[in-house]
C-alpha cells in the first residue's frame, strides 16, 4: 500500500491547519485499508531562511530530516494556511530547501492539497498558489483541493470537527484521493 504522510504547514501550536490535518489523518487510520498514514509535525524540521551560502556548507539537518520523509512516502497529504492570497512564507522555505536535495523528493509524488483558515475563502486561493512549485518539482498534484472556511469555528474543545458536513467533505475527498493513488 501507498505510504502516506501528512503534515499542517503552519508552526503556530494553535494552528487551524494542524487541526485540520488531525481530522484528516484520524478518518485515514479509522478507514479500516491500513494505510497506517504517518503525521509529521512541522515544528520538527527546523529551518533557517534559504540561503546559498548555509546550503554551500551542508543542509540543514531539518531539511534532510524533512527530505528523508518525503522520499519514503508515496504520497503527502497537507494542509497549509494562506498568506496574503498565496503560499506561507515558511511553507515556500522549507519546500525549496527539501528541493535541493537530490534526487528531487517532490518529483512522482502523489500531493493532495488542504488548507483551513477563519475566513470565508477557506485558503483556496493559497491551494492554487501552493499547486505551482509541486508541479514545477514533478509532483502530481490531485485536482480537487478542500479549503475549510470560518475554521477558528469549525473545531470543538478535543479538535474534531463540530460540523458533520465538514466531517463528510474532507471524508470524501482524502477516499477519493486514496483511490485515485491506488497501491503502489
Ligand atoms: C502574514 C499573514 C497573512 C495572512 N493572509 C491571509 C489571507 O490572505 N487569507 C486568509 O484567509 N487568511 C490570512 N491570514 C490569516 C490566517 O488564515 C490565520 O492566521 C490562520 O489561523 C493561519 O493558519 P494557522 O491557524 O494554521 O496558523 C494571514 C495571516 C498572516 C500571519
Amino acid at each position: 500500500m501507498s505510504k502516506i504522510i501528512m503534515i499542517g504547514m503552519s508552526l503556530r501550536k494553535d494552528s487551524l491547519n494542524k487541526k485540520y490535518i488531525q481530522n484528516a489523518h484520524r478518518i485515514l487510520s479509522a478507514e479500516g485499508r491500513q494505510l497506517n498514514p504517518e503525521l509529521l509535525s512541522f515544528n520538527d524540521f527546523p529551518l533557517p531562511v534559504y540561503d546559498g551560502d548555509i546550503e554551500a556548507r551542508g543542509l540543514p539537518e531539518g531539511a534532510k530530516l524533512l527530505g528523508e520523509k518525503i522520499l519514503s512516502a508515496s504520497a503527502v497529504i497537507i494542509s497549509t494556511p494562506e498568506y496574503n492570497g498565496s503560499m506561507p512564507g515558511p511553507f515556500k522555505n522549507a519546500f525549496d530547501w527539501v528541493s535541493r536535495i537530490k534526487p528531487m523528493p517532490w518529483a512522482g509524488k502523489h500531493v493532495l492539497l488542504l488548507g483551513a483558515s477563519p475566513g470565508a475563502m477557506g485558503a483556496v486561493r493559497g491551494l492554487w498558489a501552493s499547486r505551482v512549485p509541486f508541479e514545477a518539482a514533478g509532483g502530481f498534484v490531485y485536482p480537487e483541493m478542500l479549503g475549510l472556511q470560518k475554521a477558528h469555528e469549525a473545531f470543538d474543545e478535543n479538535d474534531s470537527l463540530k460540523d458533520a458536513a465538514n466531517e463528510e467533505r474532507l471524508k470524501k475527498i482524502l477516499m477519493k484521493f486514496i483511490d485515485h493513488i491506488g497501491p503502489t
